[in-house]
């Protein structure tokens, strides 16, 4: 049976509650962290759980980085015998917690936090490292985009706008005509050899897994750019690439009408996601 921590206790998931007071719920105030579990390891732990206590201090309230640990990993090992050991998506949801409807807008805060963490088996379709994705653009942004909020409308709404358009994610682009993120995802291209990425300060989230690839980037001696990306330079690129969490590295080969590349996945692509599996199996050796 499928566990889920709330509020310091592990309890049947199908059980588990939070209260119709939490601000999270009524305002969409909180963040959350998307989480893979290579078997019962949580990879770059501690860089999620950073994200998530810098986010929260954003919104004016306080979270333990050590108790969120042991909320995450308890829960990612409650449920490998139920997730038949396969890898996993472990999701931590936090939020200021209740307030008193009695009170002013938006309603004083009573007691701590909520914390929850649900988890459940991951399924990744081979054909998106084996073809690689399409996208289409959306000319609008997220809300804060350096705070992975529970309030997600601008990503959500861009994702089912990419679906309607039969693409697999909507990149958010600025004013000016710039790539900042996908949806759910970070965004790179491959131009004369080098790799560029939008740096934070364009206005997105500073991913975890985007961390990962320029660190295994510069490991490898791959030449780097955090600069604007503009939507010409990523139609005309060499290869393309999305990174997030849950699917890792993911070739990127048509933004709208535009085949990137050869429309195929790109050699410094596959041999990113190849270094990125590597630091996978490298963390997870580590720390057992
Ligand atoms: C808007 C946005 N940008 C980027 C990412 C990638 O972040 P990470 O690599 O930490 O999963 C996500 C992940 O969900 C996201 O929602």
């Amino acid at each position: 049976m499928l566990q889920a921590w709330v509020d310091g206790e592990l309890v049947p998931a199908g059980e588990a509650r939070v209260s119709v007071y939490d601000r999270g719920f009524r305002l969409g105030e909180g963040v959350f962290e998307t989480f893979r579990a290579y078997g019962d390891h949580v990879f770059r732990l501690a860089a999620h759980l950073d994200r998530a206590v810098r986010g929260a201090s954003f919104l004016g309230f306080g979270l333990d980085a050590a108790s969120l640990s042991r909320a995450v990993t308890a829960t990612a090992s409650a449920n490998l015998t139920a997730h038949d050991g396969r890898d996993s998506v472990v999701r931590l949801t936090a939020t200021p917690g209740r307030l008193d409807p009695e009170t002013p807008f938006p309603g004083r805060a009573v007691g701590g936090p909520t914390v929850v963490v649900t988890s459940h088996p991951l399924v990744v379709d081979p054909e998106v490292h084996r073809d690689g994705l399409t996208a289409t653009l959306v000319p609008w942004a997220r809300e804060l985009p350096d705070v992975k909020a529970v309030s997600y409308l601008a990503a959500t709404v861009a994702r089912e706008h990419a679906r309607a358009r039969g693409a697999d994610e909507a990149l958010l682009t600025d004013p000016d005509g710039n790539v900042l993120e996908g949806s759910s995802s970070n965004v790179f291209a491959v131009l004369d050899g080098t790799l560029v990425t939008p740096p934070p300060s364009a206005g997105l989230l500073a991913g975890v897994t985007r961390g990962v690839v320029l660190e295994v980037a510069a490991g490898a001696g791959v030449p780097v750019e955090e600069r604007p990306l503009s939507v010409a330079d990523l139609s005309g690129a060499d290869e393309a690439f999305l990174t997030a969490t849950t699917r890792e590295v993911m070739p990127l080969v048509r933004v709208g009408d535009d085949r990137i590349g050869d429309g195929h996945p790109g050699p410094l692509t596959r041999s990113l996601h190849e270094g990125y599996r590597d630091e996978v199996r490298r963390e997870a050796t580590t720390r057992r």
